[in-house]
């Protein structure tokens, strides 16, 4: 059917609901360059400030899903993916795709890099010498056939709507809308063609939702759009007010990875792995039981341990390790310079802004300032004490790991306001706040 575009802005201009015809021209039309960026740009402003209703969040982003290649993983029985909104040292996927192809349910990762002061899961994995994370379809599927799970980046082919919609978005200050954000992350991952669905939606100054409410409404929309398409969602709300695990940083955060799959515990005393191996296995289990191996989530959890502790993650994870081309032999990148951040007073250690803790990381190289910026995998922060936990003046609070003096002079100021040390201990927010079924 043809519309005039100028038409559609206009009734998203006064609020008016779309019809499925409209998104679909839209979408089409946007994705086949015969909608120019002034038209798709206005239309984009409306839905920011309009609004969309659930219905026509599910179209659009249904319609942005169909833009490109649907895999059909039909043949492997029950597939199961995870995705997290993004937060600081939040590097699950690197346990759970492995741990949860050993309990034998493939898992088809479609993952993404850095994002603001977020890291990601590609960049992280690209600091294993040679790990290639960008396989074509076909041996991203028939790797999953070999070995249970895959961890690549979106290929061209897939979501082009989404890839075009994303950039006009980011120069035209309509990123943070509901429906335009629940469309881009839903579109990719039905796109991959999983079963079900696993969401960790976070909330906190280290996520992009910042409280309770704002995550909830986030994880009901996404969980709705998933279930309308037909796959099992659920998600799990879980709170990025400090960061997860002990390790900020690429090559750090794999070493910590593989610290937990070997059994190793953390470093020194104070801020251990503990809430990262707790937040994995909660995952890992939700994935085992919305992937059929298990009948309830309690046994779903006691196989989730039993995967960790007796090496089969592991196992996993390096199989596809050689199959993506890389050698954990070759060791993993070390920077030259360890620096100490030390408290300047007494008292409880809090947390107040994780975004400025990112970005201290952005600055040492960790993260991009451009999207065309090298990363220094080697770079990062590691945290040795634990939100609320009494500590004296003198006490090393951080380590910065850089290759370079001036970055880690700003990366230190950034880190500065990312936390106070005061008289009272912080009231600490549970790590799962909620499940949304
Ligand atoms: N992540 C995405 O993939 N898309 C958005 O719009 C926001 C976060």
């Amino acid at each position: 059917m043809d519309f005039l575009p100028s038409q559609i802005i206009r009734k998203k201009r006064f609020a008016g609901e779309h019809t499925r015809e409209e998104l679909n021209f839209l979408i089409q039309g946007f994705t086949h360059d015969q909608i120019p960026d002034y038209q798709m740009a206005a239309w984009l402003m409306a839905v920011c400030l309009r609004g969309m209703s659930e219905r026509e969040t599910v179209w659009l982003t249904q319609e942005m899903r169909d833009s490109g290649v649907v895999l059909d993983l039909s043949a492997l029985g029950m597939t199961v993916d995870k995705h997290s909104t993004g937060g600081l040292g939040d590097k699950t996927s690197l346990i759970l795709a492995p741990l949860v192809a050993a309990a034998g349910i493939p898992v088809p990762m479609m993952a993404g890099r850095g994002l603001g002061h977020t890291g990601g899961t590609l960049d992280k994995l690209e600091s294993i010498s040679g790990f290639n994370v960008q396989m074509d379809l076909h041996h991203f599927q028939s790797q999953l056939e070999k070995i249970g799970c895959a961890i690549n980046g979106q290929t061209k082919e897939m979501c082009p709507a989404d890839r075009k919609l994303y950039a006009l978005r980011d120069v035209t200050g309509t990123i943070d809308s509901l429906p335009l954000i629940c469309g881009s992350i839903m579109s990719k991952k039905l796109a991959e063609g999983m079963s079900a669905l696993l969401l960790d939606v976070k909330f906190g100054s280290g996520a992009f939702m910042k409280n309770l409410a704002e995550a909830e409404l986030l994880a009901q929309t996404l969980c709705s759009i998933g279930t309308q398409s037909g796959k099992k969602t659920r998600a799990l709300i879980t709170r990025m007010d400090e960061p997860l695990g002990r390790f900020i940083g690429n090559a750090l955060e794999v070493r910590e990875c593989l610290d937990i799959m070997e059994g190793k515990s953390a470093p020194v005393e104070g801020k251990g792995y503990s809430d990262i191996i707790q937040l994995t296995l909660e995952l890992a289990a939700h994935m085992i039981f919305l992937g059929g191996k298990s009948t309830d989530l309690k046994s779903a959890r006691s196989l989730a341990v039993e995967l960790l502790n007796n090496g089969s993650a592991l196992k996993k994870f390096s199989e596809m390790c050689i199959a993506q081309g890389a050698n954990l032999e070759c060791g993993l990148p070390k920077s030259r310079y360890q620096e100490e951040v030390r408290a300047q007073n007494e008292g409880y250690l809090c947390f107040t802004n994780l975004e400025k803790m990112g970005l201290a990381g952005i600055h040492l190289g960790a993260g991009r300032k451009f999207q065309s910026d090298q990363l220094d995998y080697s770079a990062g922060i590691e945290v040795l004490r634990e939100q609320g936990e009494r500590v004296q003046r003198g006490d090393v609070l951080f380590h910065l790991f850089h290759n370079n003096h001036s970055r880690a002079q700003a990366a230190h100021a950034e880190l500065s306001g990312s936390f106070i040390i005061q008289m009272q201990p912080p009231s600490r927010s549970p790590l799962i706040a909620k499940v949304i079924t």
